[in-house]
C-alpha cells in the first residue's frame, strides 16, 4: 500500500522531519515561506493530510474549493482557531492538535514576561547597551514585587494550570481563575484557586492577570477599554494565548495613560505585523511567540502531530481529534 501523501507547511526539527518520512509521502516546505491561500487550496486538493501552523489561512475560504483531497489537518501546535472548524467538518475533513506537550514551555515563557514585566527586564537591558546606565542607586528602575502577589489566570486548561503551578509553588502567588465552565473543586484546591464569575471581575481583583484561553471570535476582546480601565492601577498583564484576545489599541492607552502598570505579550492580532500603537506604548516587553520555542517541545509538537496523523490512517480516532 502507497504511504499517504503528507505536507508539512513549515520546517520542523530534523529529527521529526525524518520520522515523518518512514510513514507518510511527506513534501517539505524547505524554503519556510509561508504558504498563500492559493497554496493552501491546492494542498487540499493534493494531499491526503496536511500538518498545518499557526500561520497557515485555513479560514471558512480557504474550504470552498471543489474535489478535496485532503482528509486530515494534524495541526503543529495546540491553538487552532486559524482552522475553520465547521468548513472542515462540512467537508468531512479530520482535524487535530498538539496539546500537553508544550503546557510547559508555554508557562516558563508566561512567567518570564511576568518577570519582565514586573521588573522592568527590558527596560534595563536597553539601558545598559545603549550605554546610558550610571551605575546603582536606591531608587533606579524600580519594579513591581512578584512573590505573595495574587495572579489572575483566564482560562483554566493545561496551560493555564502550569502557569498557577510556578505562580504559587514557586512564587508563593495567590491564584484567582475565570473560566467559561465551572472548574472542579479538586483542581482548584491543588493551587488553592478561587474562581470568579467574571473577567471584570479578575481584573479588579488581581496584580497580575495572564491569558490562556483559546483565541477566535468567541474571545476576541475579551481584554478591552473598558475593563482595562477597573483594573487595579498596578494591574500587570500577560498574555501568550492569542494576540486577537486584547485589544491592542486599549492596551496601548492604558499603557500610556498608566491606567495599568505594566504588560508583557509573546502574541499580536495580524502578526508578524506589530500595530505600531504597541511600538510607541511604554512598559511593554515584547517576544515573537516564543511560547513553545525548545527543541524539546517543538519535536515533541511534531511526534505528536505524526501520531494523530498515523492513527487516522490506521483507521483509529486520533488522541487529539477536535473535530
Ligand atoms: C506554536 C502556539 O508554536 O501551539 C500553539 O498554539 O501558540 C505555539 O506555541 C504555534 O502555534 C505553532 O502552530
Amino acid at each position: 500500500m502507497s504511504k499517504p501523501k503528507l505536507l508539512i507547511t513549515r520546517r520542523w526539527p530534523k529529527a521529526v522531519e525524518e520520522a515523518a518520512e518512514q510513514d507518510f509521502d511527506v513534501t517539505l516546505n524547505e524554503k519556510d515561506i509561508p504558504l498563500t491561500i492559493e497554496d493552501m487550496q491546492s494542498a487540499l486538493k493534493n494531499y491526503d493530510a496536511i500538518s498545518p501552523t499557526v500561520t497557515d489561512v485555513l479560514n471558512s475560504q480557504a474550504f470552498e474549493i471543489q474535489n478535496v483531497r485532503c482528509k486530515i489537518l494534524c495541526n503543529y501546535g495546540v491553538g487552532y482557531s486559524h482552522i475553520d472548524l465547521p468548513s472542515a467538518e462540512n467537508l468531512g475533513i479530520c482535524v487535530t492538535n498538539t496539546p500537553d506537550v508544550l503546557s510547559d514551555c508555554t508557562a516558563d515563557i508566561a512567567m518570564t514576561l511576568l518577570l519582565m514585566a514586573a521588573r522592568r527586564a527590558g527596560e534595563g537591558e536597553r539601558e545598559l547597551r545603549a550605554n546610558k546606565w550610571i551605575g546603582w542607586r536606591p531608587t533606579h528602575m524600580i519594579g513591581a514585587k512578584v512573590t505573595g502577589k495574587t495572579l489572575g489566570i483566564i482560562g483554566f486548561g493545561r496551560i493555564g494550570q502550569a502557569m498557577a503551578s510556578r505562580a504559587h509553588f514557586g512564587f508563593g502567588m495567590k491564584i484567582k481563575i475565570f473560566s467559561r465552565s465551572k472548574v472542579s473543586d479538586d483542581v482548584l484546591s491543588k493551587y488553592n484557586a478561587e474562581q470568579l464569575n467574571s473577567v471584570d471581575n479578575l481584573l479588579k481583583q488581581c496584580d497580575f492577570v495572564s491569558l490562556h484561553c483559546p483565541g477566535g471570535e468567541p474571545n476576541r476582546h475579551l481584554i478591552n477599554s473598558s475593563n482595562l480601565s477597573q483594573s487595579k492601577r498596578d494591574l500587570i498583564l500577560v498574555n501568550t494565548a492569542r494576540g486577537e484576545v486584547v485589544d491592542e489599541v486599549a492596551l496601548a492607552d492604558a499603557l500610556k495613560n498608566k491606567v495599568i502598570r505594566a504588560a508583557g505579550l509573546d502574541v499580536f492580532d495580524g502578526e508578524p505585523k506589530i500595530n505600531p500603537v504597541l511600538l510607541l506604548a511604554p512598559n511593554l516587553v515584547m517576544l515573537p511567540h516564543l511560547g513553545s520555542a525548545t527543541l524539546e517541545t517543538r519535536e515533541e509538537m511534531g511526534f505528536r502531530a505524526l501520531q494523530n496523523c498515523k492513527a487516522f490512517f490506521k483507521g483509529e480516532v486520533p488522541l487529539d481529534k477536535v473535530a
